[in-house]
Parts: structure tokens; C-alpha cells; sequence
């Protein structure tokens, strides 16, 4: 990581000054929004608060002069917001009483320490970060300048998730021993294509876009929406996908970060130019108290599969995600569940006799171990948009602040190095640093280029 240069320090400057700025809003104030990124999520984000009266797009920023005038369009009625370009600008804005980042995962730890320092509270995509260093940092950064962060890890704020996080909590499942979880899609033949790397929109715009990243020439893949298939720029579907379904096991499961993890996978069989690999699964070993009996702590063992070359269905009941547990088995997509009992049995198990082949007894003890249930619902992000205007006001913990998108993330991205090095790493919770593995700790941040920090 670069040291604060003489411009970050000007720029600390005026954004110190800027956090004597804060509004204090009472219940029936409009929140003054500004969003930096209003590409394919920005849009959704943008749409998700403006379902809520009580806000005001007072500020909007992007590379792309498009996507401004689609969002000016969209939140014409409640005012004009002012563009911007430079998103330090729309920092300096006093009108933004909050911001929404939904730029490039790479972007992220830059923009929110910077919107903390200026006094804004903050609506951040996920993955909260790129790295693990970047997040710790980010969590102290929304401690210090004691901003109201929510990260965007939307399911947290469902309601029927909420609510099935407390029954499996109780121990409505039984003791856990397991969640799974699918990335599964076919990309083959051709993914993304294989674009040649070409002169980019401009070179300003390319720098802005590449912002902390380390300098690289402009490749149509690397950039709009499709950054997400490169490790400079992301942690790729793992932490794209993988880290709602990190986030959904750690609610449900009441876990911190794993103490194992273990990775495999590759570029099997798509032909394009991603990074990342088109197949993969990671393990990871948590610590986890016991649902129902929370004094006592016991492990479970989580993982995550990414089928990109194939697009049969991960689980027989297609869902995203299954949770296991010694009384059933629960399946869940979005808001939508389905809770499938065990057959248990209160005899002890037969040994196979080859004079005695009879098992009636023992077949008839099989009950289920509790109801069968189902549900619809919705992980609609206008819940979560809801929550964090309501926090923004009364000051209180969102429904996903900044250590909990922090934790989530952890897992996805230290699978990643796990990846990468073909390892099983142990990772010590309280340094955030691997004990077994000295080399992996390379990969826990990276340098920035020159001129951008997260200094606090
Ligand atoms: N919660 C979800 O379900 C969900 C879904 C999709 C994407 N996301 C997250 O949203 C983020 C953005 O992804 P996307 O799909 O919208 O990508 P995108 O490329 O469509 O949008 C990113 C936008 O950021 C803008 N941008 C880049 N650098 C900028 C800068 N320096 N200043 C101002 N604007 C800049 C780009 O011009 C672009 O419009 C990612 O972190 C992604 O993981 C979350």
C-alpha cells in the first residue's frame, strides 16, 4: 500500500473539514443521497431507494455520460441532481447526506474511506472489498468517523430470512453439521468471448476506472459489468455470488470467519479470456455453537460449488443454497424456502447378519424428526435500501454494517488464495492472518498505485 502522498493529504483536508458538515436528521427529513457507479447494480440500487419517499438523489456520478441521464431521468421528480465525474467532488457535495458506492469491487475500500472521512454515511455494494486487509480497514474506518454503514448484502434484510435465521437458530433443524451452495450456469463454448485488447472509451476514463488497480492496457473484458471475471478487479463469482451465500450461512449459522479453508478448481473448458475458473469448490471449516444450546460449540463444514461448464441444478431441489441439519434439511433461494425432515431412528443401527437379514424393527422406528414446511418470500433489495434509511436517521446498526460484510467476505476471498496456492490454510480470526501458511499473507492485500489510499 502506498503512503499518504502530499495530494491525499490536501484531500484529507478538505474532507475533515467536510465532516463538520454532517446533517443531523430527524424521522421526517428527506435523506440526501448521492450514488458514485450507476451502472447495472447502481441502476437496481438507485430504483431500490427511490421506492422510499424519504429520499432525494442530490448527487449522481459515473464515467459513462449515459448512465447519468438515465438516472437523472429516473429521479426527476424529487429534484435535480447535480453530476459529477470526480467522485472526491461529489464527496465535497453538502447536499449528499449519504452515498450509495456501486462501483467496481476494486473501487471500494478507496470510495468509502474517503465518503467516511468526508461525514457521509455509506450504502457499499458487495463485496465489501478486494482484499482482507481493505475490509479490516474499512470496518475501522466506519468506527472512527462513526458513520452508519449497510453493506449490500441484501438477503440480511428479507424478512422470511430473518425469520428463518431465528427458527434454525432455536433449533428448529437440530444440531448443523453442513450448508452447501451452487454458482451453477453453462458458459461453454464461448463465456465472454475473447476480445483483443484495443484502444480504451479514453485514456482519462480508463485511468479513473482503474483507479487503485495496477495499470494495464484497456481490454473490453476487463471493464463494464465484466470485470467480475478478472482478479485485479474482483474476486470473481466466488465473491460474487459466493459471498451472499457466505452471508446466508453465517446468519443461519451464527458463525464469525472460518478457521479452514480449502480450495480447487480451474479454466477447464470455457474458451474465453477470464481469470477466474469456470469450475471450482471450496470447503470451509467453521467454529459454531450448537442452535438450540448456544453455551456448547461444536464445527461445521460449509462449501461452495461453481459450476460454469455445465448447467444441471446443484441440489434436487434447485436451490442456491441447503443448510443440513440433524432434524432437516433446509433449502432456500432468495426469500423462497422448503424445510424437509429427517427420518430418524430410535434404535440403534443393525449390523448387516447374512442369517438375519430382517431390519422391520429397526425400519419401523423411523420417524420424522419434525413438520415439513414452505414458504415464498422476497429478498427484495428495497428492504435493505429501507433499513439503511431508517438507520441513517435514528443512528442505529443496520441490518449489515460494515463488520458483518467484512466477515462474509472473508471466507470467499480466503478461498481464493486457498485457490490459488492449491492449499489447505488455517486463518487465525483475531490477527485475520494465516498460521500455516507464511506466503499466503502476501495475498491478504496488494500495492496500490500510486496516489490512492486508505490511510485513516
Ligand atoms: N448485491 C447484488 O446482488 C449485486 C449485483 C450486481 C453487482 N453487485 C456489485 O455492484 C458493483 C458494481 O457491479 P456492476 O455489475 O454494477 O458493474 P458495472 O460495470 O455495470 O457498474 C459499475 C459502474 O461504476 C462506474 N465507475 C467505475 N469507476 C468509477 C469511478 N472512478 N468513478 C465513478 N464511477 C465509476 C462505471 O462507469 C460503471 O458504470 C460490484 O461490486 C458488484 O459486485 C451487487
Amino acid at each position: 500500500m502506498t503512503t499518504l502522498s502530499r495530494r491525499d493529504l490536501g484531500r484529507t483536508a478538505v474532507a475533515m473539514s467536510a465532516l463538520s458538515y454532517s446533517r443531523v436528521l430527524g424521522a421526517n427529513d428527506r435523506v440526501g443521497v448521492g450514488y458514485i457507479g450507476l451502472g447495472n447494480r447502481g441502476d437496481q440500487v438507485h430504483d431500490a431507494f427511490l421506492e422510499h419517499g424519504d429520499n432525494a438523489t442530490v448527487a449522481i456520478c459515473d464515467l459513462v455520460p449515459e448512465y447519468l441521464d438515465l438516472a437523472a431521468k429516473k429521479s426527476a421528480s424529487r429534484g435535480v441532481a447535480t453530476r459529477y465525474t470526480d467522485y472526491r467532488k461529489l464527496l465535497e457535495d453538502k447536499n449528499v447526506d449519504a452515498v450509495a458506492i456501486c462501483t467496481p469491487d476494486h473501487w471500494h475500500a478507496v470510495m468509502f474511506v474517503a465518503a467516511c472521512k468526508a461525514g457521509k454515511d455509506i450504502y457499499v455494494e458487495k463485496p465489501l472489498s478486494l482484499t482482507v486487509f481493505e475490509g479490516r480497514r474499512m470496518v475501522e474506518a466506519a468506527e472512527k468517523y462513526k458513520r452508519i454503514v449497510q453493506v449490500g448484502l441484501h438477503r440480511r434484510s428479507s424478512p422470511e430470512i430473518r425469520t428463518l435465521a431465528e427458527r434454525v437458530k432455536a433449533g428448529e433443524l437440530g444440531q448443523l453439521s453442513a450448508a452447501r451452495s451452487f454458482h451453477v450456469r453453462n458458459d461453454w463454448p464461448v463465456g465472454i468471448g475473447s476480445p483483443a485488447d484495443s484502444a480504451p472509451p479514453s485514456r482519462e476514463v480508463w485511468e479513473a476506472w482503474l483507479g487503485p488497480a495496477p495499470s494495464q492496457p484497456y481490454n473490453r473484458n476487463k471493464a463494464w459489468y465484466n470485470f467480475r471475471w478478472f482478479y485485479d478487479f474482483s474476486g470473481g463469482q466466488l465473491t460474487n455470488f459466493g459471498v451472499h451465500y457466505s452471508d446466508a450461512m453465517r446468519m443461519m449459522m451464527q458463525l464469525t470467519v472460518p478457521r479452514t479453508v480449502t480450495a480447487l478448481g480451474g479454466r477447464y473448458v470455457v474458451n474465453d479470456n477470464r481469470q477466474i475458473p469456470d469450475t471450482m469448490v471450496v470447503l470451509w471449516e467453521y467454529d459454531a455453537p450448537v442452535a438450540g444450546d448456544p453455551s456448547q460449540r461444536s464445527t461445521v463444514l460449509n462449501s461452495y460449488e461453481q459450476y460454469n461448464g455445465n448447467g444441471a441444478p446443484g441440489n434436487l431441489k434447485r436451490t442456491e443454497l441447503e443448510f443440513r441439519g440433524t432434524k432437516g434439511t433446509l433449502y432456500l433461494h432468495n426469500g423462497n424456502w422448503e424445510i424437509v425432515p429427517e427420518q430418524t431412528h430410535s434404535l440403534p443401527t443393525k449390523p448387516n447378519d447374512p442369517t438375519s437379514r430382517d431390519t422391520s424393527d429397526w425400519r419401523a422406528s423411523f420417524k420424522p424428526a419434525m413438520e415439513a414446511s414452505s414458504g415464498k418470500g422476497s429478498a427484495d433489495t428495497a428492504f435493505h435500501s429501507r433499513n439503511f434509511l431508517d438507520c441513517v436517521k435514528s443512528r442505529k446498526q443496520t441490518n449489515c454494517d460494515t463488520l458483518e460484510g467484512h466477515r462474509s467476505n472473508v471466507g470467499p476471498l480466503i478461498g481464493n488464495i486457498a485457490h490459488k496456492l492449491k492449499s489447505t490454510l488455517v486463518f487465525d480470526e483475531k490477527s485475520e492472518r494465516f498460521s500455516n501458511h507464511p506466503a499466503a499473507n502476501e495475498f491478504l492485500h496488494y500495492e496500490y498505485r500510486k496516489g490512492f489510499s486508505i490511510e485513516l
